[in-house]
């Protein structure tokens, strides 16, 4: 019997590519840079499983071109908005994704990212480096504290909750907002559901946690930023469009907030012509937010036994489009 075809976009940890091949005939991108549309229309024709990241736009072109065979999309990640889910379930198509494995890996980023820039940890380097260290001094590099501030968190999922939890030994004041309300959050943190005018205006560092939606897309606006005292500092380890980054840029450099941490940005890369790479108080870094080693090797074996469960005609164990 013929094997099941698979392409996979990047070259993920050998463990999951392993599993794979056990069963499937298995064809991996190998390239740094993910194909091009026209590459993956392409690659995808007559496959049976595909394992997507978020870098791969899998719209309905994608899906059309694959054709009739395609039973799995097994995406290596935990967020799945490059992916037209709506139309993958009118084709039947079950859509795998990766949650859960990678929360805490992206809960410590969040936390390195609020004490990077409350501390000014990568200004000080700099700082350092360039030979302005002459002596100890009362004024040199003062930040903010994060031990007691008050933390505002938007959108309380499991990587909220995650983020709560770290700031319990913080003894911070826990405020969130979201579509829903979290009572197991809190209970377990102490953790408060307020509006969210009212988490800006009192927050001390806002963390995104919220997937990027219709709703949420641009939602941390000039607005936003205005109600959000001189003090704040806005950490995104979500999805770079749910702020407005003209409006970011605007906000730093005005001191209408007083720092941001970015593991995400629109597009991705950052342009390195763009404004915000001008700016000190502004902490970026390249969507690393679940890149450990560990994280990412679970992540590929669970990519792969979402599409190995795809291609048996079996329930995923991970699925985004039950
Ligand atoms: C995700 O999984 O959605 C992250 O952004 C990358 O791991």
């Amino acid at each position: 019997m013929n094997q099941p075809k698979v392409f996979v976009t990047r070259n993920i940890q050998e463990e999951g590519i392993t599993k794979l091949r056990e069963v499937a005939d298995v064809e991996v991108w190998m390239e740094e840079l993910p194909p091009s549309k026209s590459i993956l229309l392409e690659k995808v024709k007559g496959i049976n499983g595909l394992v997507s990241l978020l870098t791969d736009p899998i719209d309905a072109e994608v899906m059309d071109a694959a054709g009739s065979g395609l039973k799995v999309i097994s995406q290596y990640a935990v967020g799945t908005d490059n992916i037209d889910l709506v139309y993958a379930t009118k084709l039947g198509i079950h859509v795998g994704y990766t949650p859960d494995v990678l929360t805490e890996t992206t809960a410590d980023m969040a936390w390195a990212l609020m004490m990077a820039t409350a501390r000014r940890v990568v200004e000080a380097d700099a700082y350092t480096r360039a030979g302005h260290w002459k002596t100890w001094g009362p004024q040199v590099l003062l930040g903010e504290d994060v031990y007691g501030a008050n933390l505002g968190i938007i959108g309380m999922g499991r990587l909220g909750m995650a983020v709560a939890r770290r700031a319990v030994g913080f003894g911070m004041k826990i405020l969130y907002y979201g579509a829903h309300r979290n009572l197991k959050a809190e209970t377990e943190t102490g953790a408060a559901y307020v509006p969210l005018t009212d988490l800006y205006t009192q927050a001390d560092f806002i963390s995104l946690h919220c997937p990027l939606t219709p709703e949420t897309k641009d939602m941390i606006d000039d607005q936003a930023f205005t109600m959000m005292k001189p003090t704040a500092i806005l950490i995104n380890t979500a999805r770079g469009a749910i702020v407005d980054q003209d409006a970011l840029y605007r906000a730093l450099l005005t001191g209408k907030i007083m720092a941001a941490g970015i593991d995400v940005a629109t597009p991705e890369p950052l342009p390195m012509d763009s404004p915000l790479l001008t700016l000190d108080r502004l902490v970026i870094t390249p969507h690393i937010a679940s890149g450990s080693v560990r994280t990412r090797t679970r992540m590929a074996v669970i990519a792969a036994e979402n599409c190995l469960a795809g291609l048996r005609g079996e329930t995923l164990p991970f699925c985004a489009n039950p």
